[in-house]
């Protein structure tokens, strides 16, 4: 099957003028205590209308908590959810009005059909008969999913109750639409498609608030980006402004040879990140042919099957914020 281009990014909006709705979603100072952890410290960002974006950060960073207060399921212990002139905290039925959620937890669909969940999902958040199903059949076609369309949730793949969910939570999308993690267990092909409904929400003027693992998609997927370690907000920017501090550097990628420890690494690499056999560092530009000399040394030593020289990614960027403070425990890293 072939599958469509994925579609352009808009640029993000850059008029510093206000809307004449405002409709920028804030989040102020936002902290959330359970006993001695601060699952959420002092978290301040914005989205605004027609912007897409990221939340990345480990397991337990506190990105599900964080979006558990957007939607009034968790009460901060201090600072302010706002939509335009909406408290949302103070209002959860506003909250749950003006924004559309999808949970990362999967939604209890057992005995619905997959059409029915859906256009269910669309008359409970307001939509006609007609306008849901309308939007119900687009997005099973948009999605890929006519093959289950009449299918019960209980005899579904985790990957497609994950689109199932995907498309009750934005068959009538709210002002904010917020996902937690919507790319989990979904296979490529779709995955592609699922971004491409993503970008549209955002063409259509919603600020979409999306937490996901996934670094690479992210990057060329969102307008704007934060990492979030351990309950703190530690970077934010646009995917390109985030690898700016790397720009004139390289990441030298060594496979090691199974059971092998961690070679010294020479002066002119930076800390080394091992995950696995797969150990990573960085160089400069210039210590490029250098650093291939010393590779090819290790490779021919049997310390290392293979190696790698290469452009820095997001995920060099994401793996040094996030590493680098869990070695340390504190914040240097932003
Ligand atoms: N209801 C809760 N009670 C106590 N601790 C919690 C609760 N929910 C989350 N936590 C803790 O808060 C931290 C952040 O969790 P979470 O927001 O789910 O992380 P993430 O979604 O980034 O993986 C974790 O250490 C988690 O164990
Ligand atoms: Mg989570």
């Amino acid at each position: 099957m072939m599958s469509p281009p994925p579609a352009e990014l808009p640029a993000p909006s850059t008029s510093s003028a206000e809307p004449p709705d405002n409709w920028t979603f804030r989040v102020d100072a936002l902290t959330k205590r359970f006993g001695a952890l601060a699952a959420n410290d002092c978290i301040t960002l914005r989205v605004e209308p027609g912007e897409v974006y990221g939340l990345l950060g480990p397991n337990g960073a506190g990105k599900s908590t964080l979006v558990k207060q957007t939607i009034g399921l968790l009460k901060p212990t201090s600072g302010r959810i706002t939509l335009g002139r909406f408290d949302l905290v103070a209002d959860p039925d506003a909250a749950r009005q003006l924004c559309s959620y999808l949970p990362q937890v999967q939604m209890p669909i057992d005995s619905f059909r997959v059409s029915e969940a859906i256009e269910l999902a669309g008359r409970i958040r307001g939509g006609s008969a007609k306008d849901v199903r309308v939007r119900t059949a687009s997005l099973i076609d948009a999605l890929d999913l006519g093959e289950w369309k009449n299918a019960l949730g209980h005899s579904l793949s985790g990957g497609v109750r994950r689109l199932v969910g995907f498309c009750m939570a934005i068959v009538r999308p709210g002002r904010v639409v917020i996902l937690d993690e919507p790319t989990n267990d979904v296979d490529p092909l779709r995955r592609r498609l699922l971004w491409e409904e993503i970008r549209a929400l955002g063409a259509h003027g919603c600020a979409v608030l999306l937490v996901t693992h996934n670094v690479l998609e992210a990057e060329k997927s969102v307008d704007r980006l934060a990492v979030i370690h351990k309950g703190r907000l530690v970077a934010e920017g646009t995917p390109s402004s985030m690898k700016a501090a790397d720009r004139s550097q390289l990441r030298l990628q060594l496979m090691l040879t199974p059971g092998t420890t961690t070679p010294d690494l020479p002066p002119w690499a930076g800390p080394p990140v091992r995950v696995g056999n797969n150990l990573v560092t960085t160089i400069a530009e210039t210590d490029a042919s250098t650093a291939i000399t010393w590779a090819a040394q290790m490779t021919n030593a049997g310390v290392a099957e293979e190696y790698a020289l290469a452009a820095m990614t997001l995920e060099d960027a994401y793996i040094r914020l996030t590493s680098h403070m869990s070695e340390d425990g504190d914040d240097e890293g932003g």
